[in-house]
């Protein structure tokens, strides 16, 4: 599959790196206006790093546009000439529309909007998918590329802004949330890194575990809660300071503003 990244910022980079780990590809273009993000990728075999942007379009039967929404419209009419019934178009921008990519490059064309996140580039991403008609026709291509690099899962286009928040801000808020733990460790008496190595650890343990077992997350819990004991009186201290709430709440600030960026 040849495959083009227009844009090799944070995310764009990261597919990069994540695709080039996994060699899946048979020619793979990366274009930024800027290319010093994947500069280091230049002499790899089947890489082109380059500045020309319909270059990787002509090339590429797969173009990722991982560019922000506001660079998103220019680049897409540039090379919308260039884009044909064989490409599959994919975009990462958020809150950017299949219907307004369509209005510039024409309903015929596979369109498909993509929401991972940066672990992409560790092949460990949690990717949402959804596309138009055409892009669902060849959605099989998207979840084989992004099945390398992660976990995919089809949704509807209307649940891609909820997507974002969950898959694309989670990152940073599960990485909130180890801080806070390393925070308590220290407090405890551990030093930084050995705070960092606890907390990572437990917090990979618990997602392999809820991954590992059928059990409910409750059930899980169960399994550690000895009545009358200490994780107990954690938990219920954290509860009583509103963890779950806060958590909520922020997932729904994030949604909140993802909306009303939109509209703006
Ligand atoms: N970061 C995430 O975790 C994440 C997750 C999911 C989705 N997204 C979406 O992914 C998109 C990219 O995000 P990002 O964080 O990777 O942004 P970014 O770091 O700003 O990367 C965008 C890249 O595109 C380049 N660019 C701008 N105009 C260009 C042009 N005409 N031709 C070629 N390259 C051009 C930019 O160059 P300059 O720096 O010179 O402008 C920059 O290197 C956004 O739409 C975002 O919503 C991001």
């Amino acid at each position: 599959m040849k495959i083009a990244i227009i844009g090799t910022g944070n995310l764009g980079s990261a597919i990069a790196k994540g695709l080039i780990e996994n060699k899946s590809f048979t020619a793979l273009y990366l274009s930024d206006r800027n290319t010093k993000q994947v500069d280091v990728y230049k002499d790899v075999n089947q890489v082109t790093v380059t500045n020309n942007n319909a270059l990787a379009v002509k090339e590429a039967e797969v173009v990722i546009f991982a560019l922000q929404p506001k660079h998103i419209v220019g680049v897409l009419e540039d090379v919308a000439p260039l884009i044909t019934d064989n490409h599959i178009v994919m975009s990462v921008a958020a809150g950017f529309e299949i219907a307004v990519i369509e209005r510039i490059i024409g309903q015929e064309k596979a369109v498909i909007r993509v929401m991972p996140n940066t672990a992409i580039s560790i092949g460990k991403s949690m990717t949402c998918l959804s596309g138009n008609a055409h892009g669902l026709k060849r959605m099989e291509v998207a979840t084989t590329i992004f099945n390398q690099l992660g976990t995919t899962l089809q949704i509807p286009e209307s649940q891609m802004q909820a997507a974002t928040v969950i898959c694309s801000s989670g990152i940073a808020f599960w990485m909130r949330l180890v801080r806070a733990t390393t925070q308590g460790a220290i407090q405890l008496g551990f030093e930084a890194e050995e705070a960092d190595t606890i907390a990572l650890q437990t917090c990979l343990g618990a997602a392999s575990l809820l991954q590992n077992t059928d059990r409910h997350i409750e059930a899980e819990i169960d399994r550690v809660t000895t009545p009358g004991g200490c994780t107990i009186e954690g938990l219920n201290a954290m509860e009583n300071n509103g963890m779950s709430a806060a958590l909520v709440q922020g997932i729904i600030a994030s949604f909140n503003k993802i909306n009303q960026l939109k509209k703006n």
